[in-house]
């Protein structure tokens, strides 16, 4: 179904610009809220329609879309960066718990009849010696982790069509390499600009990277049919941090150097989710491989 009205929450960021894109490809009208605190305004392309707004101000935001009518919201906006989680604890839990609540009281106000809500895989189960399934005990080892676990059951117990996707690591064109987390668009620039890769600890930490444009397919797939609950949305197959550097190799040509630095606290050694249920359902499953997002992620980004 298309030609629905969408309200996208942090859609100047790069998982919801994405979003908020592939929604408008397929006829639906978009209206974007964030606080521009780690989006950009050149994310967001007419006939999208921006307000600047925080999610967290629950006064705000329903100023922001008073009178407005939705049929659906995904909702994207957080504050998403595991180490600065357990330096400003509060306000994570403002964006991110009161954030949620704020973010749903929003859509049943507005109409909304179904939301979709952006969590995290990566951070919410903890070490995953095989895959995660979503029955897997959650684990989350940072606040940032905890708090995306609560802000999770309000999703289910607001009285909406809601669905959770837990995402694996993404990566693609706009993703910041400013920032801690996405290690692709960081090596991308390092080795646009000649610099040596930093690798913390011996290069054997795993992950599993999914590809921003599958994601978005998941978002705008998720809003469709009668899904309910969580789905883990990943590939289910981990690469390390030596066999990523070898795979960027081949479509980059070597980089400068290499330079090892200590691990760092509370680092993850492997994290891996199992998209099957996704796939069983008929909801959604991974159609861009990593040697291919790499190529167009490098091509775009
Ligand atoms: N990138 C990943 O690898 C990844 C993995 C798992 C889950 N996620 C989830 O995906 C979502 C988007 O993350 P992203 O990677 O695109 O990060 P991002 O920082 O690019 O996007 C977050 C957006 O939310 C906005 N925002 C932050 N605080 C806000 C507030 N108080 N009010 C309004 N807007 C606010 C930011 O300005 C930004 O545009 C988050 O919910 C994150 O937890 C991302």
């Amino acid at each position: 179904m298309s030609g629905r009205r969408i309200l996208v929450t942090g859609g100047a960021g790069f998982v919801g610009s994405h979003v908020a894109d592939a929604l408008v490809a397929r006829g639906d009208a978009v209206l974007v809220v964030d606080d521009l605190s780690t989006g950009d305004r050149a994310n967001v392309h007419p006939p999208v329609e921006l307000r600047i707004v925080d999610v967290s101000d629950a006064r705000a935001l329903g100023r922001a879309v008073e009178g407005e009518r939705f049929d659906a919201v995904v909702h994207c906006a957080a504050k998403t960066k595991v180490v600065q989680s357990f330096e400003q604890t509060q306000r994570y839990r403002e964006v991110i718990v009161d954030g949620t609540r704020n973010v749903l009281d929003a859509a049943l106000a507005t109409g909304a009849r179904d939301v979709v809500n952006i969590s995290t895989g990566g951070a919410i189960y903890g070490e995953t010696p095989t895959r995660a399934t979503e029955e897997t005990e959650l684990h989350p080892p940072s606040p940032y982790g905890q708090l995306k676990a609560e802000a999770e059951q309000l999703v289910q117990a607001a009285g909406l069509r809601g669905v959770t996707l837990r995402l694996a690591n993404v990566y693609g064109p706009r993703q910041r390499q400013d920032l801690e987390g996405g290690v692709i668009a960081i090596f991308l620039g390092a080795w646009r600009r000649g610099d040596p890769l930093t690798v913390y600890g011996d290069g054997t930490a795993e992950r599993d990277y999914v590809y921003v444009g599958d994601v978005a397919d998941a978002a705008c797939a998720a809003l469709e049919g009668a899904f309910t609950g969580v789905y883990n949305i990943g590939t289910g197959v981990a690469i390390s941090v030596n066999g990523l550097i070898e795979m960027m190799s081949a479509v980059l040509g070597p980089p400068t150097c290499v330079r090892n630095a200590p691990e760092r606290a509370g680092e993850i050694q492997r994290s891996c989710v199992d998209p099957s249920k996704a796939a069983r359902d008929g909801l959604w499953r991974p159609r861009t491989d990593l040697r291919a997002g790499l190529e167009r992620t490098a091509e775009l980004a």
